[in-house]
C-alpha cells in the first residue's frame, strides 16, 4: 500500500525528525516499542527519557531495552508524563527535538488506566516549550475506549488553536474506516 499504516506512518515521523545524538520523549513507553525504536535511531550519543504510570509498563519497557542493547542510552520513568520538565537533565532542556505519545490503554492489561486530556494537553505544552524550533510531537490518538473521545476533542481543540506562525499541526487520518481508526496529530514546531 502507498500510504502508510498509523503506527508506520508515526514512526517514519520519527525517522525524519530524529537522528543520531539527539534528545526526544516517549511520552507514554507502555511495552517500549517506541522507546526502544527512538533509542536505536539518537544512538549512544543521544537520549531518550520513558514515562509511564504502570509499574507493570516501566518493567517492560526496561526489560526490552536491555535484550536490545540501548538501555545507556534511556532513562525509564515511572512517573506520569505531565512531570516532563521536572526529569530533563540541565543541558537538555530547551534540547528536545522530538517526543511521541501513543495514548489510550497499554494493550492486554487494565484498560481503566489511561491517558487522559488535561494531563496529555499539559505535557504536551511542557515538551513544546522545551521543544528546538524545527522539532516534533507526534501523538497516536486512539479514542474508541470509554473517555477516547473525550481526549480526542480537547486534543483536536488545543492543536487547531496553535498559533501557525510557529507550529505547523498534521492531522493523519483515514477517513472512511469504521470503527473509530487510530489517527496521528504531528506538531512541528517553526
Ligand atoms: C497505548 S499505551 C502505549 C504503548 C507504547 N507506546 C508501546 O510501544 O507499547 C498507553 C500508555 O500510556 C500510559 N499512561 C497513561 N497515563 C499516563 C500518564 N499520565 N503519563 C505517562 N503514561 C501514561 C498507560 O499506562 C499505557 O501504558
Amino acid at each position: 500500500m502507498i500510504l502508510d499504516r498509523i503506527l508506520d506512518f508515526a514512526h517514519s515521523l520519527m525517522e525524519r525528525a530524529v537522528q543520531k545524538g539527539d534528545i526526544v520523549v516517549d511520552g507514554t513507553c507502555g511495552n517500549g516499542y517506541d522507546t526502544a525504536f527512538l533509542a536505536k535511531i539518537v544512538g549512544e550519543t543521544g537520549h531518550v527519557y520513558a514515562f509511564d504510570v504502570q509499574e507493570e509498563a516501566i518493567n517492560n519497557t526496561k526489560e526490552r531495552l536491555r535484550k536490545e542493547g540501548v538501555s545507556e542510552q534511556s532513562t525509564v520513568i515511572y512517573d506520569s508524563h505531565v512531570h516532563v520538565q521536572e526529569y530533563l537533565q540541565t543541558e537538555h532542556k530547551g534540547n528536545v527535538q522530538a517526543a511521541i505519545y501513543n495514548l489510550g490503554y497499554l494493550p492486554g492489561s487494565d484498560k481503566t488506566i489511561i491517558t487522559k486530556p488535561e494531563g496529555t494537553i499539559e505535557s504536551v505544552k511542557s515538551v513544546l516549550a522545551t521543544l528546538k524550533k524545527g522539532g516534533l510531537i507526534v501523538l497516536v490518538v486512539y479514542h474508541g475506549h470509554p473517555g477516547g473521545r473525550k481526549e480526542k476533542d480537547a486534543l483536536l481543540e488545543y492543536v487547531t488553536s496553535l498559533d501557525s506562525k510557529n507550529h505547523q499541526v498534521l492531522n493523519y487520518e483515514f477517513i472512511n474506516k469504521k470503527n473509530t481508526p487510530p489517527f496521528i496529530l504531528a506538531i512541528e514546531k517553526i
